[in-house]
C-alpha cells in the first residue's frame, strides 16, 4: 500500500504532480480561461463583497492560511486575517455578517477548527471549508467548501495536503481577483496558464532528491536549524522548520528573514544551518543581504534558489535549485525539498517517521 515507498511520507511527497493535477482537474481550464470552484458558485457573492477574510486553521494548514493571505490581499485587494483556531475561538473575536471565513483543515476533524467555525457561524459570518477528507465534520458544519482532493494522506507529517490546500486557496484568490476587476483579463490568462504548469514543475523538483539527501547527511546531527524566508516564502520557511521539528525532533525555528536581526541572529555560529528560501522575487535582494549576515557569522547556509541563479550559489554552502515560477506559486515548489530534507534527516536519525512521538493525525481534542 506504499505503492513501493518506504514510508507514507516519502510516497506522499512523490505523489505531489498528481495530487496537485487532482485538486485542479475539471476546475482550471487555462486554455479556454475557465476556473470554476463547484463549491463558491452560490457564495461568489458573498465572497466577492466581503469586508474581510479571516482564515482560522491549525499546524500546516494554518501555514496554507498565510500563503493565502499574500495570495488574497495581491489579487482580490481584500483584507485578510489568519488566526490559529485555537486563538481565535477563546479570544471573543469581532465577526459580523459581512466576514468570509476561511476554514483550512487536513482531516477536517481538528476540534479547534470546528469550534472556531461554530462561533463564527454564530456571529452571522459565512463559512467556507477547505478539507481534504470528504463527509468529514468541518465540511458538514460549514456553508459552503472547496475539496482539496489530494487523496488519503497517511503519514502524519502533512505533505501532500498542504501543497492541495494551497492549490485551491491560489484558484480562489485569482477567480476572486478577477470578479472583482483587480486582476486584469490579460494577467489573469497569464496566471491561469501558469499555474497550470505546476504539476510538471514540481515533478522536476523531485527529481532534487539525491541533492537534498546529501545535505540531509551533513546536517543530520545538527542541534537546531533556521528557516528564513519573505513574502510568499516566509510561510514556507515555518513549514519547513515545523516539517523538521516533527519528524526528526530538531530543534527548529522558521522566521520571516528580516526578523532575524531583531534577536535569532544571536543563535548564529558554524554550528548552525540555516535554511533560506532565496528564490529570485520581489524580496530577492533582500534576502541575499540576509544571507551575508548569516556567512559573515559563520553559519551553515543551505539555499533554495531558482535555476540558473549564481549570486547565491557564490555565497552559500548548498543550493538547491528549483524551477522558476511566478512568485505568488512559488510555495508549491519551494516546500518540495524542504519536505525531502526533513524526511531524510528523520531517517538517518532512526526516527519513525510516519508516526512521530506524541502526534496524532489528527486532533480532535482541544
Ligand atoms: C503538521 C501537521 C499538523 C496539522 C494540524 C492541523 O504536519 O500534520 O500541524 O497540520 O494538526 O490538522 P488538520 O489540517 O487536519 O486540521
Amino acid at each position: 500500500e506504499k505503492g513501493g515507498y518506504e514510508h507514507f511520507m516519502l510516497k506522499e511527497i512523490n505523489e505531489q504532480p498528481r495530487s496537485i493535477a487532482d485538486c485542479m482537474r475539471g476546475r482550471l481550464d487555462a486554455k479556454n480561461g475557465r476556473l470554476i470552484l463547484g463549491g463558491l458558485r452560490d457564495y461568489m457573492n458573498k465572497f466577492q463583497n466581503a469586508d474581510r477574510i479571516i482564515i482560522t486553521a491549525c499546524g500546516t494548514s494554518w501555514h496554507a492560511g498565510l500563503v493565502a493571505e499574500y495570495l488574497f490581499e495581491e489579487f482580490a485587494r481584500i483584507p485578510v486575517e489568519v488566526e490559529y483556531a485555537s486563538e481565535f475561538r477563546y479570544r471573543n473575536p469581532v465577526i459580523n455578517e459581512k466576514d468570509f471565513i476561511i476554514a483550512i483543515s487536513q482531516s477536517g476533524e481538528t476540534a479547534d477548527t470546528l469550534a472556531a467555525i461554530e462561533l463564527a457561524k454564530s456571529k452571522g459570518a459565512t463559512i467556507f471549508g477547505v478539507c481534504n477528507v470528504v463527509g468529514s465534520s468541518i465540511p458538514r458544519a460549514t456553508h459552503a467548501g472547496s475539496y482539496t482532493h489530494a487523496g488519503p494522506e497517511i503519514g502524519v507529517a502533512s505533505t501532500k495536503a498542504f501543497t492541495a490546500q494551497i492549490s485551491v486557496l491560489t484558484m480562489m484568490a485569482l477567480k476572486l481577483g478577477y470578479q472583482r476587476g483587480t486582476l486584469s483579463e490579460s494577467r489573469y490568462m497569464q496566471l491561469l496558464s501558469e499555474l497550470e504548469t505546476i504539476p510538471s514543475k514540481v515533478e522536476r523538483a523531485l527529481k532534487l532528491n539525491d541533492k537534498v539527501k546529501a545535505i540531509a547527511a551533513e546536517y543530520k546531527d545538527a542541534r537546531n536549524f533556521l528557516y528564513l524566508g519573505r513574502g510568499y516564502n516566509f510561510p514556507v520557511a515555518l513549514e519547513g522548520a515545523l516539517k523538521l521539528k516533527e519528524i526528526s525532533y530538531i530543534h527548529a525555528e522558521g522566521y520571516p528573514a528580516a526578523e532575524m536581526k531583531h534577536g535569532p541572529i544571536a543563535l548564529i555560529d558554524e554550528e548552525m544551518p540555516v535554511v533560506f528560501i532565496a528564490t529570485k522575487d520581489s524580496s530577492y535582494e533582500k534576502v541575499v543581504s540576509n544571507i551575508q549576515e548569516v556567512k559573515a557569522r559563520k553559519g551553515k547556509i543551505i539555499a533554495v534558489v531558482t535555476e540558473g541563479d549564481t549570486t547565491v550559489r557564490n555565497m552559500a554552502d548548498h543550493v538547491i535549485e528549483i524551477p522558476e515560477t511566478e512568485e505568488a506559486f512559488v510555495p508549491l515548489i519551494a516546500v518540495v525539498p524542504l519536505q525531502q530534507l526533513s524526511y531524510h534527516i528523520a531517517v538517518m536519525r532512526g526516527c519513525n517517521v510516519d508516526q512521530p512521538r506524541n502526534l496524532a493525525k489528527s486532533v480532535t481534542v482541544e
